[in-house]
């Protein structure tokens, strides 16, 4: 007898069909899982036997061959034990082979028959609407994220045996409401904190606010205390807000990383993502068995600092470059390479010294030279290079913090930042900020008068600048201008731009 339930395999963010097949024959009794399946496929079995039992039904004592097809697709993960679990009552006759078809299923098995969240139902109920099935089956946990797609049933049992009574339509369960996240996103606001708390540091907002409004990386250097996490976690809220589809596209790298709330299942507003020094490579790049996007991609469209980024290992700092290059990340295993977006904004924050206080007018380094150098120098040279703004955070006079704090807040600035922006989007593309223009859309979008011109030669020939940092500078320059509302760039633009370029205490051509 041989029976057969449809699933999914993850590939990247998106979901592809598997067929599970399972096949019932005389022989020694066994069960062998076949079809490129990884250790937690395999384990599977002994789940699959539990919960089978402690649903009331017993293994046949036949030969069981279960197959995952297409063969070359890696399967990994636990979300396979409830289709294998439906193919073998289907291949015992337990079920109607007819109540499988049409129909997608996943899900991890408890030993007691629960159903246990797994992650990708998002992208599975998409491919699943997409592909013309007329219902998915998830574990309860995941019935929220899944109903967020309209067009399919969803029906998110809490045990095996709901499920076998909804199949054998004894006792049909109630496919979920579509989840209104039009209204989630209405609500969603920005939980960091506000520009309005920021005492001095106008020259960091300023960078911040330049930063918001073209998309750039910022790199702040600065001893403890000064404000440079603060300023940081300004960021999202003076970002413009996550279009609906952007949210929806963060939601779902959120769902395959298994780290959505199943009560409230949606990313509304942009991400902020601060991974400690000591993460790992793969917590922070992605990967792993069962890869699963990293830091870089639960920061996508929004914001990833990296606070006391020379104590983040040198390796860790180097994989960043291709996200911040491409805007994605890949992620190559023995069996499979898959892609994840990782589309951020980085801003790190560092100490100027190991102790914190070179410079400090208050307290004395007590750093030696080679300490220094050695602690700058873990900031390699094509890194910094990808920052486009290097700015110093002083420590904030007294006088100052004693004072009320009379800066704007993160709703006036957002205002500036969203015209800016628009002013982009029309020129660049519709969600082309300048910070991802290319080589050729710059040098149609960013062109230089003649005495601009001479400015940026003669600080590149004095600063020994690189082919990226001219590009960098003049997308900066082009933002400034942006903020201006002007169309042409001037010289206090570029001039602007190539002091963030040359400021702080990384500071490099
Ligand atoms: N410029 C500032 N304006 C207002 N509060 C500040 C400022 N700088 C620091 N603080 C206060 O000190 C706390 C620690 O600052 P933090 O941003 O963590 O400093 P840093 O990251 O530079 O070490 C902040 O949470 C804030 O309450
Ligand atoms: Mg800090």
């Amino acid at each position: 007898m041989l029976a057969c339930v449809n699933t999914i395999a993850m590939e990247g963010v998106k979901a592809v069909p598997v067929e599970v097949e399972v096949d019932l024959s005389r022989g020694l009794p066994s069960l062998s899982v076949v079809g490129l399946a990884d250790e937690a496929v395999r384990e599977a079995k002994d789940r699959i036997r539990a919960a089978l039992k402690n649903s009331g039904y017993k293994l046949p004592t036949l030969h069981i061959t279960i197959n995952l097809a297409p063969a070359h697709l890696p399967k990994v993960g636990s979300a396979y034990d409830l289709p294998m679990a439906l193919g073998l009552l289907a291949a015992m006759e337990q079920l109607p082979i007819s109540s499988l078809s049409r129909r997608i299923f996943l899900g991890e098995l408890a030993l007691d028959g629960r159903l246990k969240p797994i992650a990708g139902s998002l992208p599975a109920a998409i491919y699943a609407r997409n592909a013309g099935f007329e219902e998915i089956i998830v574990p309860e946990g995941n019935g929220l994220e899944a109903a967020f797609v309209e067009g399919i049933r969803v029906v998110s049992p809490a045990n095996l045996l709901a499920l076998v009574r909804h199949l054998l339509a004894v006792e049909p369960l109630q496919p979920l409401p579509v989840t209104d996240w039009q209204q989630w996103m209405r609500e969603e606001k920005p939980a960091q904190r506000n520009l309005r708390e920021v005492k001095g540091q106008e020259y960091a907002r300023r960078a911040l606010e330049v930063v918001a409004a073209g998309g750039h990386n910022l790199l702040m250097s600065g001893p403890p205390g000064s404000g440079k996490t603060l300023l940081a976690q300004c960021l999202p809220g003076i970002l413009p807000p996550m279009t609906l589809d952007e949210a929806l596209e963060v939601t779902t790298i959120h769902s395959v990383a298994g780290r959505l709330d199943p009560m409230r299942p949606f990313v509304g507003v942009r991400p902020f993502r601060s991974p400690h020094h000591t993460a790992s490579q793969v917590a922070l790049i992605g990967g792993g068995g069962n890869p699963r996007p990293g830091e870089v991609s639960l920061a996508h469209r929004g914001v990833l600092f990296l606070d006391e980024i020379p104590e983040f290992g040198r390796t860790s700092l180097e994989v960043l470059r291709e996200p911040l290059e491409s805007g994605d990340v890949h992620i190559s295993r023995a069996a499979l390479s898959t892609r994840f977006p990782a589309s951020f904004q980085l801003v790190a924050a560092c100490n100027p010294c190991p102790c914190g206080y070179l410079g400090s007018p208050h307290r004395s380094c007590r750093c030696a030279a080679l300490r220094i150098e050695q602690y700058r120098s873990r900031l390699s040279g094509p890194l910094l290079d990808r920052i486009d703004l290097h700015v110093e955070v002083p420590a904030v006079p007294q006088e100052v913090l004693v004072a009320i704090p009379r800066g704007e807040s993160s709703e006036e600035v957002a205002e500036r930042v969203i015209e800016a922006r628009m002013r982009q989007y029309l020129r660049n593309g519709s969600g082309i900020s300048n910070a991802r223009l290319d080589g050729f859309s710059l040098e149609r979008h960013a062109g230089l008068g003649k005495e601009e011109q001479v400015l940026l030669l003669n600080a590149g020939q004095k600063l020994g600048f690189s082919a990226r940092s001219y590009n960098r500078i003049l997308k900066v320059a082009r933002t400034i201008a942006d903020l201006a509302a002007v169309e042409q760039i001037h010289t206090t633009h570029l001039a602007e731009a190539i002091q963030y370029r040359v400021g702080g205490l990384f500071s490099q051509g």
